[in-house]
């Protein structure tokens, strides 16, 4: 069965002292048993959050290079990111698709960069206000699905976490329903199963978008919601152990 996944999203917040406030509390916290936990900080601070931070928490980037390494100023590579023992890596947030112009073409270079090099990619899909309003979410979510996967080879595929995040939903305080939410979680997984039974079957997908301590315990009750990817709630020590305590 699949093991949840409670990943935090620090986006361009936190500083080196709440590296140390987490990596204190995480380690005197007892973490529940068969949670997996992560937490996605900004670059400059991936190393202290290595050292910091508990063995069993994965510690993970928000983005990374479509290229190896060279002249690119400003950018850093996924082999740096395995340099530093991080282990996964948010690929497509809709902050990166709509701030930073990255399309389905863009997303899937970083894919392969993170799978080039051993990093777990956490692909991220959601649809806008306006499109779920002209019903086209499933269109919307399932198209940026297979622009990835389309793309990759079986054994590729078995190598990614999925977190849909509808994007009037991130950081609005409006969650999607546990009805809502699992409605587009089954759709992913039945469009995984036209790959491969086995990869509807395997692979975690994350729901993301104003979860919080109050509404994690009903979103991750939804058969098809195997976790949370949590922004504002992450950078709160205590309501991020809440979300975690509620997916055990
Ligand atoms: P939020 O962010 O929890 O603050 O809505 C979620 C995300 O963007 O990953």
């Amino acid at each position: 069965m699949r093991a949840p996944l409670i990943a935090g999203n620090w986006k361009m917040n936190g500083s080196s002292s709440l590296v140390e406030t987490f990596g204190e509390v995480l380690r005197g916290a007892e973490l529940p048993r068969g949670v997996d936990v992560a937490l996605m900080v900004p670059f400059p601070y991936l190393a202290a959050a290595r050292a910091r931070f508990p063995q069993d928490v994965v510690v993970g980037a928000q983005t990374l290079s479509d290229q190896g390494a060279g002249a690119f100023t400003g950018d850093v590579g996924g082999a740096m990111l395995k340099d530093l023992d991080v282990g996964m890596v948010l690929v497509g947030h809709s902050e990166r698709r709509t701030l930073f112009g990255e399309d389905d073409a863009a997303v899937l270079a970083r894919v392969k960069a993170a799978l080039d090099v051993g990093l777990t990619p956490v692909l991220c899909l959601g649809e806008t206000l306006e499109e779920r309003d002209a019903e086209r979410t499933e269109a919307v979510v399932l198209g940026q699905l297979e622009a990835v996967l389309d793309a990759l080879a079986p054994s590729d595929r078995e190598r990614l976490v999925l977190a849909y995040e509808p994007v009037w939903a991130i950081g609005t305080g409006r969650t999607a329903s546990p009805e809502q939410a699992q409605q587009v979680h089954a759709a992913i997984r039945a469009r995984l199963v036209r790959y491969a039974a086995g990869l509807g079957e395997a692979m975690k997908v994350l729901y993301g978008g104003s979860m919080k301590p109050d509404n994690a315990a009903q979103l991750l009750a939804q058969p098809d919601i195997d976790g949370g990817l949590i922004g504002g709630a992450s950078l709160k020590v205590d309501d991020f152990l809440a979300i975690c305590q509620s997916a055990g």
